[in-house]
């Protein structure tokens, strides 16, 4: 089969590799409709993780099933599914627990709890930028979806980021009628800002520098702040009388930069702190590392990121972290589709075949203007 795979710092390339397959009896073997790029995928694309080269990457898959083992009971062979990026057991006590981003079978790596496809540090599983992909515990982790090809660009955001931008809302404790503040309007923070007016939120704002990441946050009812423009609290402060929002969601990372493009990864956290008024709630889902050898300072290096705690304990704040368990929203949120009140394809920039994947992965990387979100179809 045809697959993408990582080769070292800014270069992927498209391979024939062996077919994936059916290992274990509860496996299903997924034919990929869909598979996007994901802002995740960048930290590894640009040489900030640990990843192996020779990985498959692609951790925001859908497609029909192609084969299933014997213990696989629930899904068919011609099912068409949304395949969350965690894999998960479905029986230890964090996946018992709905925790299923921790759970605590699937990973062999020594110290982590969870894993996902091709992802650094996430165990020995490869990634859907292919034509195949094996599924583990596939009655578990497979969500379905009517069959035929209607709402695809909707459903393939049900895999990772519609569902985290949700997280981020619910871990930010967010209440009907509330203003939020999201910080990042990459793909995660755009889908955390249609989550929220989902959510009932009065107001919310988005930040970003980049012009068409904020007009699109505008078209779906969001107030776009630039950050390069001015002080991006200073911004929230005055629309909100000094008060400051209600709650906030970090949809950035720990590459988040300033204006000129240097990065400090306390700086969104800072921001948050300061914009979100006291005892509102901060979720946390752009990605920090314990390990980043690239990171400019001593600390960061091993994860140490100085955010004004002191502030944010004396404002009573509250934050939530970590990857997202998407089998907690996945379902509801297919429905909002079928139901047509949510339209998380909004963002979709390009579909592209996977032979171009390594075009899609340089423009996506440099956010060059229009490069939104990128999907690949691998049968095209
Ligand atoms: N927790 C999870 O389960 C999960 C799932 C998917 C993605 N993620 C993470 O979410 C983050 C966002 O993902 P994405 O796909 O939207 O990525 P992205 O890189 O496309 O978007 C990040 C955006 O943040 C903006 N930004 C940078 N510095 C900023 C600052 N100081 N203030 C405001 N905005 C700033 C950038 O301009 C960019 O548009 C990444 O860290 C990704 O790894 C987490
Ligand atoms: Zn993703
Ligand atoms: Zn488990």
């Amino acid at each position: 089969m045809k697959a993408l795979v990582y080769n070292g710092p800014y270069d992927v390339s498209v391979e024939t590799v062996p077919d994936a397959r059916i290992e274990q009896p509860n496996d299903a073997l997924v034919r990929i409709t869909t598979t996007n790029i994901c802002g995740s995928d960048l930290h590894m694309y640009e040489g900030r993780s640990t990843v192996e080269s020779g990985k498959i990457l692609g951790h925001e898959n859908m497609g029909i099933v192609e084969d299933t083992g014997p213990g696989v009971t629930r899904i068919k062979p011609g099912d068409r599914v949304s395949v969350p990026f965690n894999i998960a057991c479905g029986s230890c006590r964090n996946c018992l627990d709905g925790w299923t981003a921790f759970c605590l079978r699937v990973n062999p790596t020594e110290g982590v709890d969870g894993a996902a496809y091709g992802y650094a540090n996430m165990g020995p599983y490869d990634g859907g930028q292919a034509e195949l992909l094996r599924v583990p515990h596939a009655d578990f982790n497979l969500l379905e979806l009517p069959q035929g090809r209607e709402h695809e660009n909707d459903f393939t955001m049900l895999s990772d980021i519609f569902p985290t931008g949700w997280h981020g809302t619910e871990l930010a404790g967010q209440r009907a009628g509330d203003t939020v503040a999201v910080f990042g309007g990459g793909p995660v923070g755009l889908l955390a800002a249609h989550s929220a007016v989902l959510r009932g939120a009065a107001r919310v704002f988005v930040v970003d520098k980049e012009a068409d990441r904020l007009a699109l946050a505008e078209s779906i009812g969001a107030t776009p702040v630039d950050f390069s423009a001015a002080d991006p609290v200073e911004q929230i402060l005055d629309a909100t009388h000094g008060r400051g929002a209600d709650c906030g969601v970090e949809a950035v990372g720990y590459q988040a930069h300033d204006p000129s493009g240097t990065e400090h990864p306390e700086l969104v956290l800072d921001n948050l702190v300061k914009a979100v008024r006291t005892t509102g709630g901060i979720g946390v889902v752009g990605v920090y590392v314990p390990e980043d050898p690239e990171a400019a300072d001593e600390g960061a290096k091993h994860g140490r990121i100085g955010f004004d705690y002191g502030t944010f304990f004396s404002k009573g704040q509250h934050m939530g972290t970590g990857q997202c368990p998407v089998l907690r929203y996945n379902r509801g949120l297919r429905d909002l589709i079928i139901a047509g009140r949510a339209t998380p394809s909004f963002l979709v920039s390009h579909e592209m075949s996977l032979d171009d994947a390594p075009e899609g992965y340089r423009h996506f990387d440099k956010r060059d203007d229009g490069w939104t979100k990128v999907l690949l179809r691998p049968g095209s």
